[in-house]
């Protein structure tokens, strides 16, 4: 492994998801989340012959690791899009079928450490929170502009944060002074917003609602399934897909859509099992794959990572 991917962004579970995928020297992959290309790059290292399309819907992504993965090959192609898209920005390019894919999802290192994006409480910025700069919808709107009732059911739903009424309420009496403009005005508003004993657990107080907020701008758990299914139906014989999940809300759509296609539904268990070889798929592994101890030591963003893969059969 070089060690560029540590400066900028220190890749999780990177030898894990490139064992993972088994990369074939001529085969077609594709990297959805590029971030600064620390699996594209491994995985061009092994495909010469092959070609390796990177899709990231942050700008800087794509010009930060097409500078990268230049200096390794040139059979890769960058493409600035959501993945949701990947159906349609693969048949542009002629492409209907892969041998392997690869989503690192959430945020890179770079977006949540530059102050300026407005993803942490821990510095002060406009509400912002887009991953793609050029979309219009950022935190500042949902923070502003969201009625209660809408807040209080994506903190519920995304941040899974017990005090979202309480929360939701305090946005909405705090705005009618004055807009939410910044990351700390919103931490104010929350620190407010909840009685002592619930500041005095560990933890930050906005963890939560600031992983919810994010959710929402970037709406993660709608594109993460419209993506997979088509990436799954894109797959070649033998071809396999990784994921790395950061939380337990997309984990559980990765986890629930590859059960569906690679485990049979369990039928009464006194009648004879039939049907499983029928299966066009299978779980790479049954449990997901978690950091070893000494990348756990490392890298704190390993702590909340679970890789899952599916495969093909031949
Ligand atoms: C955790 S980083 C990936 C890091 C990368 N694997 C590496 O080793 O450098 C996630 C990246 O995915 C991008 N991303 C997140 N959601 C996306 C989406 N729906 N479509 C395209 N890119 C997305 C983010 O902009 C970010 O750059």
């Amino acid at each position: 492994m070089d060690s560029w991917s540590k400066v900028s962004h220190q890749s999780v579970l990177l030898k894990e998801t490139i064992d993972m995928l088994d990369v074939k020297e001529d085969g077609v992959y594709v990297d959805c989340t590029l971030g600064r290309g620390g699996h594209s790059a491994e995985i061009l290292k092994r495909c010469p012959k092959g070609h390796l399309y990177c899709l990231d819907c942050d700008k800087e992504a794509i010009e930060q690791s097409t500078l990268r993965l230049s200096k390794i090959g040139d059979n890769f192609t960058c493409i600035h899009t959501s993945f949701m898209n990947l159906k349609e920005v693969l048949a542009k390019e002629g492409i209907s079928s892969i041998d392997g894919l690869v989503m690192d999802l959430g945020v890179s290192s770079p977006q949540f450490d530059d102050p300026q994006r407005g993803f942490s409480y821990r510095f002060d910025a406009r509400l912002d929170m887009r991953m793609d700069q050029s979309q219009k919808l950022d935190a500042w709107t949902v923070i502003n502009t969201y009625s209660q009732e809408e807040l209080f059911k994506i903190f519920k739903e995304y941040g899974e944060d017990p005090n979202a009424y309480r929360i939701a309420a305090g946005i909405v009496n705090a705005r009618k002074e004055k807009p939410i403009d910044t990351t700390f005005e919103l931490v104010d508003v929350i620190k407010a917003s909840l009685p002592a004993k619930v500041l005095n657990k560990k933890g930050h107080p906005a963890k939560q609602i600031f992983q919810a907020i994010r959710i929402e701008v970037n709406q993660e758990l709608k594109q993460l399934p419209i993506a997979l299914r088509d990436a799954i139906e894109m797959l070649n014989p033998g071809g396999r897909i990784a994921v790395i999940t950061f939380h337990s809300l997309e984990d559980r759509i990765v986890k629930n859509l590859f059960r569906e296609k690679a485990v049979q539904k369990k039928a009464d268990r006194r009648l004879p099992q039939i049907g499983m070889e029928n299966l066009e798929f299978e779980l790479i592994s049954r449990k997901p794959v978690t950091a070893a101890k000494e990348e756990l030591e490392n890298n704190h963003r390993s702590h909340s990572a679970k890789l899952r893969g599916l495969k093909r059969k031949e």
